[in-house]
């Protein structure tokens, strides 16, 4: 049954397009239904794992070791985890799966290769070590899970099956990480310089003066799909894309790519981007106080 699943969504994939996945959906009703145990999966994950698979319906699946084991990583309900990733982004990874209409942020669509958090330049793809760190650390407040204590084996299978999903992978290099030069110290005068260019820059439109996510252009935004998007709220709560002043450097130079939150690299000179992240860090109500 588990061998049909798989066989089934690369069928789907290769031969009918993302817009069909209904028979896909038909054949995972009948898996959960008569599903019965987690051994069996990882019995199957493992043949996945060491060799071609022998699917009833007469599609066998490519001898790619790798790829089996991140697409039964994919579909399989691990034990560290309440969801599988196929829940949420669906059996077909175009973001659509069963659980996808009761989250506010869309799950990611794998086919697109667009990915927000990222160390290399805008429009380009991730590395494997940013996907990695994403699948690890989860999306807090996005329902994205954190997956840290999967065994890394499978969290890197599974980002390779999710690779696979996209042609982009393909067809296009993965650029260098840009740099990020060592963080100076924070100072008043940091600060104070930081926050003249979050001025500057504009940052205020979206985040708003008071870095809290309600700038005037906030409640009109969308990304790239049109769903509306919010600012992120700058002032401490919450951080999507990792809390050390590292992260929030990086999200402010490589942008986030499918919304709105542009790439400031070629703006920003680094000693002002890192004054940046002292302006915003300045902010959460834990700092003794923004001059
Ligand atoms: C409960 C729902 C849920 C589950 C389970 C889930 N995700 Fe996600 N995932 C999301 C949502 C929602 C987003 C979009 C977050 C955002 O853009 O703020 C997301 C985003 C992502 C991203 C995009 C990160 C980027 O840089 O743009 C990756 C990669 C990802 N998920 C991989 C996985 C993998 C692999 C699994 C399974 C091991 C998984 N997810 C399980 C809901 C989920
Ligand atoms: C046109 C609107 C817009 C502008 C201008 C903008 N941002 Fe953003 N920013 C966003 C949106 C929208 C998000 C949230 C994206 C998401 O959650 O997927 C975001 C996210 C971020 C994040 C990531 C927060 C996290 O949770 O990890 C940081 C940091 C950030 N912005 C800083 C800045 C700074 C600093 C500036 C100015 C240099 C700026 N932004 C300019 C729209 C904007």
């Amino acid at each position: 049954m588990v061998l049909n699943i798989m066989a089934c969504v690369k069928h789907e994939r290769r031969h009918m397009g993302r817009a069909s996945c209904f028979p896909c959906v038909t054949l995972l009703v009948g898996l959960v239904l008569t599903y019965d145990s987690y051994a069996d999966l990882q019995s199957s994950v493992d043949q996945a794992a060491s060799g071609v698979l022998r699917i009833t319906n007469g599609h066998a699946c490519p001898p790619e070791a790798s790829l089996s084991h991140g697409r039964a990583v994919y579909l399989r309900n691990c034990q560290s985890c309440q969801r599988n990733c196929q829940s949420c982004h669906g059996i077909c990874g175009d973001g659509n799966g069963d659980y996808a209409p009761t989250l506010r942020i869309k799950p990611r669509d794998f086919a697109a290769g667009v990915y927000k958090w990222r160390s290399t330049p805008t429009g380009s793809l991730p590395t494997d070590e940013d996907l990695l760190q994403t699948l690890s650390r989860g999306v807090p407040e996005s329902g994205m899970p954190a997956f840290a204590g999967m065994p890394e084996k499978d969290r890197l299978a599974v980002i390779a099956y999710i690779k696979s999903l996209s042609p982009r992978f393909n067809s296009e290099p993965v650029e260098k990480p840009i740099p990020i030069p060592p963080e100076p110290a924070m100072t008043m005068e940091s600060v104070k310089k930081g926050r003249l260019a979050y001025e500057r820059m504009g940052c205020t439109a979206c985040h708003g003066a008071a870095g809290n996510g309600w700038g005037p252009i906030a409640l009109s935004l969308t990304d790239d799909d049109g769903h509306p998007i919010r600012p992120a709220d700058l002032t401490g709560s919450t951080w999507k894309g990792g809390c050390q002043g590292e992260d929030i450097y990086r999200s402010i130079m490589t942008g986030l790519d499918g919304t709105p939150m542009p790439s400031f690299e070629k703006q920003l000179p680094p000693d002002e981007a890192w004054a940046m992240v002292h302006y915003i860090q300045s902010l959460d109500q834990r700092w003794p106080g923004v001059p």
